[in-house]
């Protein structure tokens, strides 16, 4: 079975109701989707992966359980091994291999959407207009989003070999759509 978005979602929904979650599930998608597009892959099912990947934080918050124990579920559910597999290794604790472009990817969007959504809830325009040299200079504050991994973030890029400033750009430029759903103003909303 070659997993929807669709069903991915349902499967996400069903255990997740924290609107927090269901945004950085969103922000998540939609930075591996735009990567998918862009490296001519599956963009269905990176999506479906991408919103899979903290599926059971809500009922596992701890990392001796997530996303492990979620693993099971998602297997009972009948999505295949290698969407099981590429869930799993966004987890830095369980040491897995990232050995396809999915897994890299899934790994570099995870912390920086985070941040660059961070980044756009306190800017009056959201993300509009928000260009990397900002970003970094936020990187740099310990104590702003103070929950995102910063050596997560530089090892992505790295991963992807791209420059931390591309890949920033790129984050930003698949999140920008999906601002209302991120609880993001816009430029056009700033101005309202
Ligand atoms: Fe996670
Ligand atoms: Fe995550």
């Amino acid at each position: 079975m070659r997993p929807t978005r669709d069903q991915a979602w349902e499967t996400l929904t069903r255990y997740t109701t924290s609107e927090a979650l269901l945004r950085h599930a969103l922000a998540v998608e939609a930075s591996v989707g735009g990567y998918a597009r862009r490296f001519g892959e599956d963009e269905e099912l990176w999506r479906a992966v991408a919103l899979l990947h903290d599926f059971d934080y809500e009922m596992h918050p701890t990392l001796d359980q997530h996303p492990q124990d979620g693993a099971a579920i998602l297997r009972e559910e009948g999505y295949p091994e290698d969407v099981i597999e590429a869930v799993l290794s966004h987890a830095e604790h369980l040491s897995m291999p990232r050995d396809t472009l999915l897994k890299k990817t899934l790994f570099a969007c995870d912390e920086l959407s985070g941040f660059v959504h961070a980044c756009g809830l306190v800017r009056p325009t959201g993300l509009d207009g928000l260009e990397p040299k900002s970003v970094k200079k936020k990187l740099k504050q310990p104590s702003f989003a103070a929950g995102v991994h910063r050596d997560e973030v530089y090892a992505g890029a790295e991963l992807l070999g791209l420059d931390l400033d591309d890949h920033i750009r790129n984050v930003v430029a698949a999140l920008q759509p999906i601002a209302p759903e991120l609880g993001l103003r816009t430029a056009e909303t700033a101005q309202a």
